[in-house]
């Protein structure tokens, strides 16, 4: 039993990744779970992992780059009981010159990362208006969101966004029975990488890299411990200083350097839209 016991939680991306991985060990705390992702099959193999430790596991498809869907979500989500944990983990990034990608994949990107997460976000916290009860939400962002990085133009905006949304909701809420925390992971052995059309990077950003599960982890400990925002790995959190020192100009260089020259050719295609 722990104090977490009972609760109910939506994970946005669980199907693999850090919210796979996050869904099992918030499964393993006795937490009845909503998971949601596009692909079914995946998703439907974490679920059984969650239910095998004893929790009850709705699964609910949704492409949360859709307008709408994160509407839509939310109401399923709720209708089977109230939402005490949401974990906004869903989100992608393309690593390519902004000339070399497409208002679409933009659009999604901008849709899933921001759009969707600000929703999901206001629909719990207006929900939580009426309970007193602890909740927790918890938004991935990275350490994209310390410094601009050509050739993830886009994404690393986005991350941007995502950390300073929470931070600011993290005080507003300061006294109230939900915390907001926000997770800036570094570079981490996931699907993310292929899904980017990225992977070939330099040195430093490979060595630093964590795993899924040790994300997952330092994530569920902040969260229970009401962080503002944490930095897995001590790579991470030293690089993440260290920008704070160097001019933002150097800063986006190195970044470029660190990450190296992305893939010739078409950048893979995103997978079909939930049904
Ligand atoms: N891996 C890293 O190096 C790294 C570093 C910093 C931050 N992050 C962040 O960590 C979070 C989790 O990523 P990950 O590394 O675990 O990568 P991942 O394995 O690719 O997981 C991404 C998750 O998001 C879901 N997703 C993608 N597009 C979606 C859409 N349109 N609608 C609904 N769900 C969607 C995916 O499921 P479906 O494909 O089934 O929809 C998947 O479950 C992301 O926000 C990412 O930006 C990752």
């Amino acid at each position: 039993m722990s104090e977490l016991t009972g609760k109910r939680a939506l994970v946005t991306g669980a199907s693999s990744g850090i919210g796979a991985q996050l869904a099992q060990l918030i499964a393993a705390e006795g937490v009845h779970l909503v998971l949601t992702a596009r692909r079914k099959d995946a998703l439907d193999v974490v679920a059984a992992a969650c239910a095998a430790r004893g929790v009850r596991v709705d699964v609910i498809t949704a492409d949360l780059g859709q307008p709408d869907a994160a509407t839509t979500l939310w109401h399923a989500a709720t209708a089977g009981g109230p939402i005490d944990i949401l974990v906004n983990n869903a989100g992608f990034g393309y690593f390519r010159a902004f000339v070399d990608a497409d208002w679409l994949r933009d659009a999604e990107l901008l849709q899933l990362n921001i759009t969707s997460l600000v929703e999901l976000s206001r629909r719990f916290v207006d929900a939580r208006k009426a309970d007193p009860g602890r909740a927790y939400l918890v938004n991935i962002a990275s350490i994209a969101a310390y410094q601009s990085t050509p050739n993830f133009a886009v994404y690393t905006a986005s991350k941007a966004f995502v950390r300073n949304f929470t931070e600011a909701l993290h005080d507003e809420l300061a006294g109230s029975p939900v915390s907001a925390t926000c997770i800036c992971p570094g570079g981490t052995h996931t699907e993310f990488h292929a899904a980017a059309g990225a992977g070939d990077y330099g040195w430093l950003a490979t060595r630093s890299m964590l795993s899924a599960e040790q994300v997952a982890r330092i994530t569920l400990a902040a969260m229970r411990a009401g962080k503002r925002n944490v930095i897995p790995g001590v790579m991470n959190k030293i690089s993440c200083f260290g920008v704070r020192l160097v001019p933002r100009r150097f800063a986006s260089w190195m970044s470029r350097r660190v990450l190296g020259k992305p893939r010739a050719g078409a950048l893979p295609a995103r997978p079909p839209r939930a049904a």
